[in-house]
Order: structure tokens, then sequence, then C-alpha cells
């Protein structure tokens, strides 16, 4: 049956396979003659390698190193930049770094081997944290400073002429730890030859970003590697650029001895040895007048990138871009400093910078409302950036802004105003309130000027294949895509085909990534399917068109002016907590969300990002800590570094809000970000009312909270 319109219910389409347990993984996947492939990775943080001694290698077994990247080839992975080495040569730079690899057939052999595998350093004093990479401790590991990258924005008055006009000045440290992406499915890759060409079967979101990064290894085109995305169960930016790692040694290997290899991590590898989400700290100075208004706030923001750039120059913009929250105060300057340090790189991770500054803005604006003596809602909600408002980049916000809308939903199903009452701080109860945007897609003209994303649509009788290099990591986007065509087209949805993309079949419509690939692929789609529809009659034929950015929205990428984004997604959430008094630990209550997405392609899909997305948000406020020392993750496990689960939460309450974007199919924006933007500060919120306690990093685990109360050692 065709569907009658976006709004009608459907199963989403990759349900039935996965519980069923046909969805073929990496891991699924064998060839014959295939062999096993495990990474020899640095045991230290930083030093320089004395030498490297493999023991004696069977028969059919292979040690791979940069030795054996040929000569037309270089030792680096591209992704933004060429910094990050496929394989370590003279030093190493954080503990996990990739020297080599060990081929072969029988994975209890390679792991004898591996255990034998006795590597001479010397060592540097690792620098750790952000502050051990401003200080240079050990010597700087980047240019002169340590500093990876950096960038300010500015609006109104300078702001040292605000300070001198400002009764006081309110000045703070916030700080967000590392997280880890725990995807149910770890990383994993298998590289083989096929016709003539590289085939690389990997769990990704970006198979397009994979092709370009390895292709310099061996000094061949693009176009000699076909990348296949397979089943990817989870990623949550950590299989953005990342797969590139597994992939590029592997891809080296291949040039070496000719047969299918497979790498797949273990947990705790996945834990160990993979990127997380960049650690924070960010000050703000806010200058306030005698009755607490806001006069002006002046932001300095530090991310602790790790070794290597990868993304970390992308990530930090959106974070400064966001640092203002949703908020329009009159005067700014946030300045945002990316600092190297000898840990894994930091990298993409759902929010991609935006939470740091969103839970920094969030609780200060919280302890000043508090300071002067106002409910931290109704203080904040004065500052409700509106539709023609001036954002942090000097543009403009392009839509209508329901915040007070938003924020009324969620008030009125929390109880919110009875219960600020109800619970006095430091009752062992309370209830917090945050606000919360998204950016959608590529910032300012990214979508336009460097992505230029295609999409295509193939009739072939009365199916129709969808073709793009677009992803589905469980957010639902293979749903939402097929939905929009078979809407569009009037055709039942198992009338619309769409494989896991294969590079060498499919458009490059882009990464997976900046919650784009619904509102921004998803647009493209929809205007192939319109024309599609008109020449129906025509027999097969197929239908290729480019993202069109729409006019008047300019953007400078040299000074970071203008419109950042078009359209914002938006959120309210609220979370109310109790505190076991004995243990400290702290029982979510109550969850209740509003968040504005344009139009819902799929409600139901709606509710699962949102459900998820909130508990990942309050798990990284709360119990996800995930510990640096002197160079070496602490946690790697699931029982010492712990996620949500089920039994964590109580059932959720959501709302939406209906305000159609211009530019997305059927009016929808991005949202698979958004929904974790915001509850990490809701909850921080909360707990700093239920204990009476003042908050500056996360996340706050019993034993940090415990404390916080001062009755810690
Ligand atoms: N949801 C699930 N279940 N699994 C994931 O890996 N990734 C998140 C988010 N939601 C993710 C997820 C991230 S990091 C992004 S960028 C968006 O989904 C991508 O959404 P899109 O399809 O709109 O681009
Ligand atoms: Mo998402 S962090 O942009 O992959």
């Amino acid at each position: 049956m065709p569907l009658t319109g976006i709004d009608d219910r459907v199963v989403r389409v990759d349900a039935a396979a996965k519980a069923r347990g046909e969805a073929r993984y990496v891991c699924d996947y064998t060839f014959p003659d295939m062999l096993y492939a495990y990474m020899v990775r640095s045991s230290i943080p930083r030093g320089t390698i004395d030498s490297i001694s493999i023991p004696k290698l069977p028969d059919g077994y292979y040690f791979i190193s940069a030795a054996d990247i040929p000569p037309e080839g270089k030792n680096e992975l591209w992704m933004i930049q060429k910094d990050w080495r496929c394989f370590a040569e003279g030093d190493v730079r954080y503990v996990g770094e990739t020297i080599g690899l060990l081929v072969g057939p029988d994975r209890n052999i390679l792991k004898y081997l591996l255990d034998h595998v006795d590597i001479k350093y010397t060592e540097g004093i690792p620098a750790v944290s952000i502050d051990d990479g401003i200080a240079c401790k050990g010597g700087a590991i980047v240019g002169e400073d340590n500093v990876l990258c950096q960038l300010y924005v500015e609006k109104g008055k300078p702001m040292s002429e605000v300070f001198a006009e400002a009764d006081s000045i309110y000045e703070e440290t916030l700080e967000t730890g590392f997280q880890e992406h725990v995807h149910l499915e770890t990383n994993a890759a298998i590289v083989t030859e096929e016709d003539g060409k590289y085939a690389i079967y990997a769990s990704a979101q970006c198979p397009f970003y994979i092709r370009k990064s390895v292709a310099g290894l061996l000094g061949i085109p693009q176009e000699d590697i076909i990348i296949r995305q397979t089943t990817t169960g989870g990623a949550f930016g950590g299989k953005e650029h990342f797969p590139d790692v597994l992939c590029g040694p592997l891809l080296v290997a291949e040039h070496r001895i000719h047969k299918p290899i497979k790498l797949v991590f273990d947990r705790e590898e996945d834990m160990l040895y993979s990127v997380k989400r960049h650690p924070s700290k960010v000050t703000y100075r806010t200058a306030l007048d005698k009755d607490g208004n806001i006069l002006g706030i002046e932001g300095l923001v530090y991310y602790n990138c790790g070794a290597y750039l990868s993304a970390s120059y992308v990530v930090l913009q959106r974070g400064v871009f966001h640092a203002n929250g949703v908020y329009d105060f009159p005067n700014t300057y946030v300045k945002g400093i990316g600092i190297a340090t000898n840990t894994f790189p930091s990298d993409a991770f759902r929010g991609f910078g935006a939470p740091q500054t969103l839970f920094a803005i969030e609780t200060h604006l919280d302890h000043i409302a508090r300071k002067f003596g106002f409910d931290p809602a109704e203080y904040k909600a004065r500052y409700f950036i509106k539709q023609g408002g001036e954002t942090i980049t000097n543009g403009h916000i392009v839509e209508r802004v329901m915040l007070p809308e938003m924020m009324k939903q969620v008030v009125d199903a929390s109880g919110y105003e009875e219960k600020i009452r109800k619970y006095p701080i430091g009752s062992g109860r309370g209830i917090g309130i945050s606000f919360y945007n998204h950016g959608g897609a590529f910032t300012g003209n990214g979508e336009q000027a460097i992505i230029k994303a295609h999409a295509r649509l193939v009739k072939t009788g009365g199916r129709v294949r969808i073709e793009v290099g677009s992803t589905e990591m469980g957010q639902g986007f293979q749903t939402a895509l097929r939905k929009i065509a078979a809407v569009v087209l009037g055709i039942p949805i198992e009338d619309v085909d769409y494989d896991n993309p294969d590079t060498s079949l499919v458009c490059d419509s882009g990464p997976t990534a900046a919650s784009r690939s619904t509102m921004i692929v998803g647009k493209i789609v929809e205007r192939c399917a319109a024309e599609m529809k008109e020449r129906w009659a025509e027999g097969d034929f197929s239908v290729e068109k480019e993202y069109e950015h729409p006019e008047g929205h300019p953007w400078d990428q040299s000074t970071f002016r203008g419109d950042a984004y078009l359209g914002y997604g938006w959120g309210c959430a609220a979370v109310e907590v109790e505190a076991d008094k004995l243990t400290n630990e702290i029982h979510v209550t109550g969850i209740w969300s509003s968040h504005d997405i344009g139009h819902a392609i799929d409600e139901l899909i709606v509710h699962g990002q949102v459900n998820g997305g909130i508990a990942q948000s309050i798990g990284y406020a709360s119990m996800e800590k995930m510990e640096n020392r002197n160079g070496y993750f602490r946690q790697s496990s699931m029982s010492d570094y712990v996620v949500p689960t089920s039994m964590e939460f109580p059932k959720q309450e959501w709302f939406l809000v209906e305000n159609p974007y211009e530019w997305g199919p059927f009016g929808a924006k991005g949202m698979g970000e958004l929904v974790f933007n915001g509850a990490d500060a809701a909850y921080i919120d909360a707990v700093e009312r239920a204990l009476g306690i003042t908050v500056h990093r996360i996340p706050m685990p019993p034993e940090d909270i415990e404390e916080a109360l001062g009755n810690g050692q």
C-alpha cells in the first residue's frame, strides 16, 4: 500500500533483519583464505622507538609496518589534514598508536606472537591534561606551544569597555571529561582485492572519507579502492574518521600479502585504543549590572585534542559557535584553543563540540541566577534568542524560535514550578532545566563549498533505488530516506530500495555526520523523487541532483562571520533527581523534554533518538567516567566504564513542536545530535539543587559528589 503521507507510521525497515540476527556485520563476513590482523601498538604515551624485535614468524605470518608502504605512497592518513600517521615511525605520541600489524591465519598464534613483540623505547614525559599541554610539559608536541588550532568570534562592543561598565564580574571555569562512544559493535574492517581493485568492508559512517584517507598510502587513485559499508552497529561519531586508522594499515598489509585480511577490535581494545569526546575547560567571565543583568560574556574555550588534529579544528569551531547557548547576549567575545597532548586523539562524538560549551554556558547561567536569587529557568528565558537575533558569528537566526512554547510544555508537564518550591535547596530532591540547540549540517558554506552532495534515484520497473553514500548507523536514516522517496512518489515503502553504500555504485552524498543526512540528503532525494514522479511514465530512468544552497546567507570561513547554520534544532529538557544521602547515588526520577526538529519524518524514530540521546547525555554528566592517568586510560570494560541502561532512568515524557523548516524535506531539520546536547546540564542543575552544591565539572559520579559535599578524603 502506498503511504498516505509522511506522518504514517511505518515499521523500521532494518528492524526485522537486526532482530532476527540476519543483518551482516563485519564480523559475519568471511572470505576464502582470509587472514586476521592484530595491531602492534605503542605501550607508552611519549618517546622514541629504539628497537622493535618481532619473534620468529611461522610461515604465512607477517609483520607489517611503515617499511611496507611503497615508494609512491606516504605514511599519512588524510582526514581533514594529513598529520595522523598510519604507522608510528621513530617516535610515538600516545598509548595505542599503531606501530604495525601482525597478520596470519590463526588468531591464537597471532596473540601469542603479539605477546612476544618487544619494543624498546626512550621514554619522554607525557602531557596529558589541557594544563599539561598548555604548559608544554615534556616539551612541545606540536609547534612551539602545543596549539593545534584556534579561533575567536566577537559580537557587540569590545569586552574591555563592557567590563569597565560592569558592577560585578562573575568568573568561573567548567570542565568536561572524556566520553567513550560504546557503540554496540566495536570497530572492524576487512580488506581484500576484487577485480583488480582493493575492496574494504567496514563498520563506518563515511565510506567516501575512508577512500580519500587511505589512497595516498599506496599512491593510488581513490577510485581504485571500493568501500562497502557493512551493517553498522552504532557509531555516534566514533566511526567518522577512526575507521581510517584500521583501514590504512590493512590496505598496506593487503598490498603486500594479497589475501583478505580481517581486523576486529575486542571491547577492551575499542575502549582503550579508539577516539573519545574532547575533554574541555571553559572559562566564562560575565559582566553584570547591579541587578544581575548580563552586559556581556567573555569565554575562553580549551579542548584537549590528543596527539593529532583529526577533526579537532572543526569540532572546536562548533564548540565556539555554540558557546552562547540559545541566548542573545548584547556583547561577547569567545576564543577557542585546541591543545595537543599525548592522549589518544579526540574526535567526533554526537554533538561534535557543542555539548561541552552548551553544558558550560547553561551551568554558568544557573550559577549567576542563583547568586542573584532568580529562578534559573526564568532568568535564562529573558535572554532567549529570537528570529532575526544576532548570533555569536554576527549572522542572524533565520527561522522562528519556539523556545518559550517549548519551555512552557516542559514546565507544565514536569510540575517544575511546584517542585522548585516543594524541594528546598539541599533537601535531597531537585529538578533542573536546560535549553540547547544544534546547528544542522556543515557550518556556513561547507555544504555548498566543500561537500557538494549528490543523490540519485534509479527507476527499474515499478521499483526505485536510492543511490547515496549516506549510511544507517542506528539513527533510522534508512527508514527516513525510503519514507521520503515513497511518499513523494506515491508508492509503497517496500518498493523503494536502499543498500548500505558501496562507493563504486552510489553518489557521494557527503559524510553521515553533523545530523545532515535527513535534512540535506533527504531534501535532495525529495527533489529527485518529485521529478521522477512527473516523468514516471517514461519507463526506466534515473534522476541525479546536487545540493542547492539557499540564497542570501553569506558566510566567511576565514573570519567565521555570517550565518553559521540556517536551521537549528532547539531543545528544552527537565530532569528530576533524588539523592541517596548514604551512598550519594543519584536516582533520576523524571525526564521531560521538548524539541523543535522542524517536522518529524518518523515520530517513532525520533522517539528512539530522544530516549537514547537524553540517556547518553545524562550518562555523560553522571556515570561515564573515563580517566587518563599519565597517558593511560583507566577504564577498559563496560563494568568499569558504566553507561546507562534501560534500568537506570524512568520513562521519559517528550514533546515536539511543529516548526517546518523551509529547506528540509517535509520541513525536517537535523535532530540526531540535538537530543544529546542539553540533558547533562539539566541533570547537574537538579543535582546542585538537591544537594546544595556547586558543580564545576562533569561527570559527577557518587565519589565526586562525596568530595563536593566536603566528605571526601
Ligand atoms: N543514533 C544511533 N542509534 N546510532 C548512532 O550512531 N549517531 C548520532 C546520531 N544518532 C547515532 C545516532 C550522530 S553522531 C549523528 S551525526 C546523527 O545521528 C546522524 O544523523 P543523520 O542521519 O541525520 O545525519
Ligand atoms: Mo556525528 S558526531 O556528527 O557523527
